[in-house]
Parts: structure tokens; C-alpha cells; sequence
């Protein structure tokens, strides 16, 4: 694209698509450095619900003394919940972050695609499937314009974005995403196109094998984690991490890094397999290796306990 670039294409108004974990926490950070932010979802529930994340983000900044109540009043004037995709048609920069499923990012691009301008960036927010793979769905010339922006949760906190390019992505592109990402004050990672990108190849290992322990008997999910809270200085140990992640979502990512790379470390461990399946999803199911409480809260340290090849759990449900 011609004007494109850090200075030639400013970015004022962006489309976040998805207000779940990483899109409200997308949405947030743009509109508090001055974005005008359209939040979809196609049900208002979720739009509003992504929108009242971020104002309880806020408050809580706001009790804290971090932000005054004019500059929250402000960020969230910015924040606007539609169900209406039309409202992509004035973009600059349009960020998808919606489930990790294949065929429900490209069918969601395919139709940003026809209403957004020609020249708006397209970010998707993969944190694992590969950027050419999801470019196949817009027209070919978006496709210089098209690449992925992985952020990291929770997204006002943590100051990492990963830039994956695409093969078709112009340099112009990634220009003007480094310079939001600068607006942002994120530091900016670039990765190859492939599978799990930079931190995932890294993180998800590090979580299965954590899983195998546990499965191995190795140590009780609270010792595992502890382990690595105070043996490693992580700010959460690898079983509760994969809970805040969500296990649905680290089992995708693993299945992608097995499948494309093929070394068994990357098989997802069957204790995951198995919580998934029972729609232990971590967090936001309220269980997972540990159990949860509104917001979040950890119920108790005991964690889950693998024997004879299944799940039980400690305390007093007994077994499942
Ligand atoms: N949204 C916004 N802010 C949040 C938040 C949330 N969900 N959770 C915590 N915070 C803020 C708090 O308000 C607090 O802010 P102040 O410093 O202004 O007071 C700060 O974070 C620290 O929070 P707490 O004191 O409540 O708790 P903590 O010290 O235990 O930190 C944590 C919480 C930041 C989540 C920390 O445990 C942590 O860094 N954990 C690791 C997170 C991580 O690894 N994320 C990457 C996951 S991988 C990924 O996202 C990508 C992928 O593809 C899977």
C-alpha cells in the first residue's frame, strides 16, 4: 500500500471481534491510549459482558490510584459493544479474537473482509494456528495487509506482543503495527509463521510435562506448582497457569504444535484430555487442577489427583 507505514498510516479507530479473556483486555488497551474501539460479538450479552470486564479493570485501577475516574470515564466512552459487523466499514485496525477454531476465524474474516475499508490492517490474535492459513480467507490483496498480533493475558498487565508475519505481509504492515504496539507500551516479539509461534513453542512443553508429572505421580499438583512458584520465581505455577489459560484452549494449542511438529513432548497428556472432556475447563468453569470461585479466586490449594489412569479428586467429592 502506498501511504501505508508507522507514519503514513495512523490508526485511530479499531474493531476488536470477540470480547472473551483477550479481546475486552484488547479493547482496553487500545481505548486507553486514545482509540476509538468498536467491540463485536454477534450476541449483545457478550459485547456488554466484555465492556463490564473492562469497567471493573478500571474501577479496580481506579481504587488503586493508578487512574483517576476522569481518564476511566473516558477509556470506556470509547468502548463500543455492537452486534452490528457493518461497523467494521470505518476501521484502521481490525483485531480478531475469537475461538481458536480454524473455520470460525476464516468464515469471520471472509466477512470483515467485504465491509472493511481496503487499506484497514487485519491482526489476528492466533495463538497458534498458522497466519497464511487464516490470509487464505480475505481477498488476495488484503493479504499484505494481514498478519498476526498475539497478545498475552491478562492484557493491561503483561507487556508482550508477538508479531507473526505472514508470507504475503508488506513490510508497511508491520510498520504500522509496531508503531500501536509502541503506542501501547508493549514490547514487540517477531515470530515465524510457525506452529505456536515464539512463546507457545516454549510455554506449552513446559505445561504438559508439568501435566505428566502429576500424572506420573511425580507430585501432588500443589507441590508441581509450588515448585515452580518458588523454585523458579514464576508468578504462577504451570497447573494454575493452565487453568487462568483455559484447558480447552492450551489442549488446541498443543494439538497444533503435535500435529505440525510431530515430537511426542508435544502430545497433549491424557489428564488434560480427560478435563476437557468433562468440561473442566479451568477458571472459567470454576475447575480444573484447582477450583475456582467468582472472579477467579482459588477455593483451596488442593489440587486434582491422577490414579490408575484417571481423575480424582481430592477433598470431598472423592473420586470421578
Ligand atoms: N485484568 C487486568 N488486570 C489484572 C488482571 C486481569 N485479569 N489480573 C490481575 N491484574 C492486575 C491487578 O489489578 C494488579 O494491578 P496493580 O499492579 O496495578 O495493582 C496486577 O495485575 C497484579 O495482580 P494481583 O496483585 O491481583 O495478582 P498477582 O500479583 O498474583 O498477579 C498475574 C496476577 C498478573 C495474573 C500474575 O499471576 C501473572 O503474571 N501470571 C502469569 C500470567 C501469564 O503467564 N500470562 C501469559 C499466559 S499465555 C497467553 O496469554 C497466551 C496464549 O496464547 C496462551
Amino acid at each position: 500500500m502506498s501511504d501505508a507505514g508507522a507514519a503514513g498510516y495512523p490508526v485511530e479507530r479499531v474493531f476488536v471481534a470477540g470480547a472473551g479473556l483477550m479481546g475486552h483486555g484488547i479493547a482496553q488497551v487500545h481505548a486507553a491510549v486514545g482509540k476509538a474501539v468498536v467491540l463485536y460479538e454477534p450476541e449483545l450479552d457478550r459485547a456488554i459482558a466484555g465492556r463490564m470486564r473492562i469497567a471493573a479493570n478500571l474501577d479496580r485501577a481506579v481504587a488503586k490510584g493508578r487512574l483517576d475516574a476522569a481518564e476511566r470515564d473516558a477509556t470506556l466512552a470509547r468502548i463500543e459493544p455492537t452486534t452490528d459487523i457493518e461497523r467494521v466499514a470505518d476501521a484502521d485496525l481490525v483485531i480478531e479474537a475469537v475461538f481458536e477454531d480454524l473455520a470460525v476465524k476464516t468464515a469471520l474474516w471472509t466477512e470483515l473482509d467485504r465491509r472493511a475499508p481496503g487499506d484497514a490492517i487485519f491482526g489476528s490474535n492466533t495463538s497458534s494456528i498458522p497466519i497464511d492459513s487464516l490470509a487464505a480467507a480475505v481477498a488476495a490483496p488484503r493479504r499484505e495487509r494481514f498478519l498476526g498480533v498475539h497478545f498475552f493475558s491478562p492484557v493491561p498487565v503483561m507487556p508482550l506482543v508477538e508479531l507473526i508475519r505472514g508470507s504475503a505481509t508488506s513490510d508497511e504492515t508491520e510498520a504500522a503495527v509496531l508503531s500501536v504496539a509502541a503506542e501501547l507500551g508493549k514490547q514487540v516479539i517477531v515470530s515465524a509463521d510457525r506452529p505456536g509461534f515464539i512463546v507457545n513453542r516454549i510455554l506449552m512443553p513446559f505445561l504438559a510435562e508439568a501435566m505428566r508429572a502429576l500424572e506420573e505421580g511425580v507430585g501432588t499438583a500443589e507441590d508441581i506448582d509450588t515448585g515452580a512458584r518458588i523454585g523458579l520465581n514464576h508468578p504462577m505455577g504451570p497447573l494454575a497457569l493452565a487453568d487462568f489459560i483455559g484447558l480447552d484452549v492450551c489442549l488446541g494449542i498443543m494439538r497444533v504444535l503435535h500435529e505440525g511438529l510431530g515430537a511426542e513432548h508435544l502430545r497433549p497428556p491424557r489428564v488434560l484430555e480427560d478435563l476437557v472432556a468433562e468440561g473442566r475447563l479451568g477458571q472459567k468453569t470454576g475447575q480444573g487442577f484447582f477450583r475456582y470461585g467468582p472472579g477467579g479466586v482459588r477455593l483451596s490449594d488442593d489440587g486434582v489427583r491422577v490414579s490408575g489412569g484417571g481423575i480424582r479428586d481430592s477433598g470431598s467429592e472423592g473420586s470421578r
